[in-house]
């Protein structure tokens, strides 16, 4: 950590031409002003009010607390903001400088689940700029509880192995992954954008501890989407800041991205990971075997990959995908028709689930980790009852498969924990929904988002 954040002295932006980096001043913290300008007002009845005060201060907060606890019964989670004196102590901000936040169910158990959201990203500074206006880049304006299903779902006949578990489900406002690790960078005087998401992770990290997470015996961290992906790059930078006996387990659903060409040949995932590695100076915050392995040829930015990282993860993990993920499908690969009304592009559609299935081997291979994946149109399996608790791969249902995995104790007994369906051809399981209605309904989805990356922005 940076030595300058402790001892109550923080940096303040000072003014540029805009063009060059922000530079920045030290200052003595508000605190060290307040102990002395109070130093000179030694009279009993001023300390007398300001014990009045805080007690009346502190009466409020525990009123509106409790009837935060109290609207919060039922199946949402609810939102939880890190204060701005524990923010301030690592520099942990989103992209518009707020505090970051999370939310939260308390469980029954010493058991967690540490779930990662997918979130937006952001590709260069201007983009980042732009977003640090949005809930994507910012906390100011976020809503107050959310509903969690599949695997974070309270309900025990729903989600048996896992309801009364403590959830934390985090919010990404920093647009990088969680590898953000620069101070500040402003295009404008006027505007300052902080890439600080590693510190965001390592700060709600510790916040949590304090609060049960230090005694936890079971974590599992979850994470759909580019949530997956922010699985994939910190399981075991978490499992490293947890007690050394706390067991750790990962489940990385639907970010399994491989440095794949779009349809047209560009290299969209390879340019889109250059520009985040650029732009957050992620470097530090990966792993540190994998930078040693990338540096030599220049291609660190590949350590963001799922693809290429995943030989380097040591905690146990579970890989949940498909062969033909919506997202990806839309997003990664530019195929944006329905498959019926395009017959002449099957071809490519098969020859993307195949590819897929090729950088999938070396999870299937694993002896530690598992793998369920599908042939099925969707994303985000975890998090919705149809997909989790459906026997969407030979009568196996993804619940019942990770569950088994979860539960053995040392290395299989040669047994590897995959379930693997058929990526022949994007309707060869029965068991996926390929219908034009589905299909519409999610690409419906797709369409009212924001492209997944631009070359020129
Ligand atoms: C739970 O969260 C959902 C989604 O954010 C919201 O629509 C719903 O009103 C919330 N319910 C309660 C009881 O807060
Ligand atoms: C959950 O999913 C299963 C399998 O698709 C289904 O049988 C069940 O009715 C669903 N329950 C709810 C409450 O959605
Ligand atoms: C069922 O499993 C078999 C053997 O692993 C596999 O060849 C087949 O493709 C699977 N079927 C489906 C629908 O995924
Ligand atoms: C591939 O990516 C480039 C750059 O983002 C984009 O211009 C092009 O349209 C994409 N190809 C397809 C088929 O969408």
């Amino acid at each position: 950590m940076n030595s300058s954040f402790v001892d109550n002295v923080r940096y303040f932006r000072l003014p540029t031409d805009g063009k060059a980096k922000v530079r920045f001043e030290k200052r003595e913290g508000l605190c060290r002003r307040m102990a002395s300008a109070v130093d000179s007002v030694c009279i009993w009845p001023v300390y007398a009010a300001l014990l009045l005060l805080l007690w009346v201060t502190w009466f409020l907060i525990w009123i509106s607390a409790s009837a935060l606890v109290i609207s919060s019964i039922g199946k949402n989670l609810t939102l939880v903001r890190i204060p701005t004196s524990v923010a301030d102590q690592v520099a942990a901000y989103c992209l518009d400088g707020s505090d970051p936040a999370y939310y939260f169910r308390r469980g029954k158990t010493k058991k967690w689940i540490i779930h990662f959201p997918s979130s937006e990203l952001c590709f260069s500074l201007e983009q980042c700029m732009r977003q640090s206006d949005t809930v994507s880049g910012s906390t100011r304006t976020i809503v107050n509880s959310v509903a969690a299903n599949g695997v974070l779902s309270p309900d025990s006949d729903l989600n048996p192995d896992f309801y009364d578990w403590n959830v934390v489900s985090l919010y990404g406002c920093d647009g990088g992954l969680y590898t953000g690790n620069e101070y500040a960078e402003a295009p404008s005087v006027f505007n300052e954008v902080y890439f600080r998401g590693f510190h965001i992770l390592k700060c709600v990290l510790h916040w949590l501890l304090d609060r049960g997470l230090y005694d936890a015996e079971e974590v599992l961290v979850t994470g759909t989407g580019t949530g997956a992906q922010a699985v994939y790059l910190h399981l075991d930078f978490i499992k490293e800041s947890l007690p050394f006996s706390t067991s750790v387990r990962g489940l990385a659903d639907s970010g399994f991205i491989a440095d794949i060409l779009n349809r047209t040949n560009f290299p969209q995932i390879r340019t889109a990971m250059q520009h985040l590695y650029a732009t957050h100076k992620s470097g530090k915050s990966l792993d540190d075997d994998c930078i040693k392995a990338k540096s030599p040829q220049g291609e660190n930015w590949q350590c963001l990959l799922p693809d290429d990282s995943y030989k380097f993860i040591s905690t146990p993990l579970f890989v949940v995908d498909s062969f033909y993920n919506s997202w990806s499908l839309w997003f990664v690969y530019n195929f944006r028709c329905y498959p019926n009304s395009c017959q002449k592009d099957i071809p490519d559609l098969t020859w993307y689930g195949e590819e897929i299935n090729k950088r999938l081997q070396q999870v299937y291979q694993s002896k530690r980790n598992g793998a369920y994946v599908t042939s099925c149109f969707e994303n985000d399996f975890i998090l919705h009852n149809g997909t989790w608790n459906n026997p969407l791969i030979n009568g196996t249902v993804l619940r019942e498969a990770f569950y088994k995995w979860y539960q053995w104790v040392e290395e299989g007994p040669g047994e590897t924990w995959t379930t693997i369906g058929c990526s022949s051809h994007y309707s060869c399981n029965p068991s996926c929904d390929w219908s034009p209605g589905h299909f519409l309904e999610t690409t419906e989805k797709f369409r009212s988002q924001a492209e997944f990356f631009k070359a020129k922005q």
